[in-house]
Order: structure tokens, then sequence, then C-alpha cells
């Protein structure tokens, strides 16, 4: 499956993820986000903004989510942490956007 990334300079990078992976560990393996805390809702290093037509087709956030987004910087409607999304067939196409830094 692939995740359409766009990158905080405008070009659209195709990353390959597989069923099981969470959408940061394929973006780890890309290099475009850390993922400092392996998943363990404490760094917001895997924030990304969910493009709006796909945004509504994810789980919704759960409260402990919701709160280390709290701490990401230039936060949107569509922001999430993405080591809380698991990777299915479904989400194949899944389209988001690498936030600016700072
Ligand atoms: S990897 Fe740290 S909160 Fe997602």
């Amino acid at each position: 499956m692939k995740i359409m990334v766009h990158r905080p300079d405008g070009s659209i990078e195709a990353v390959r993820g597989e069923d099981g992976l969470s959408v940061m560990e394929a973006l780890r393996k890309a290099a475009l986000v850390e993922g400092e805390c392996e998943g363990a809702l404490a760094c917001a290093s895997c924030h990304v903004w969910i493009e709006p037509e796909w945004a509504d087709r994810l789980p919704p956030p759960d409260g402990a989510e919701e709160d280390m987004l709290d701490v990401a910087f230039n936060l949107k409607p569509t922001s999430r942490l993405s080591c809380q999304i698991m990777l299915t067939d479904q989400l194949d196409g899944l389209a988001l956007r690498i936030p600016a830094s700072g």
C-alpha cells in the first residue's frame, strides 16, 4: 500500500506501507518523521496533518493522543499522531502532510 506524503517544501512522495505497521513506522523508514518515543505517546515527533478527505476515514484519536497533540507545533483540525494510526488495506492511498517544523 502507499501513503501519499506532502513534504513541507511542496513535493509529494509515495511511501510504502505495510499492513500491521503504524503510519509513523512507515514514515520513519523514509526519514520523514522522527518517532522518538517509538509510539509510546510521549514525544509528538510523529505529528502529521491528515488530508481532509481522509480525516473522517480514520478511527478518531483517543484521549491520550489528544493530550499529547496539545504539545505539538502547528496544530490543525486534522492533526494526528501518526504512531497511533495502524495501516490496513483500507488506508491504501492515505494522504497526509508533514508539518513545517518550528
Ligand atoms: S512516536 Fe512519539 S508520540 Fe508518536
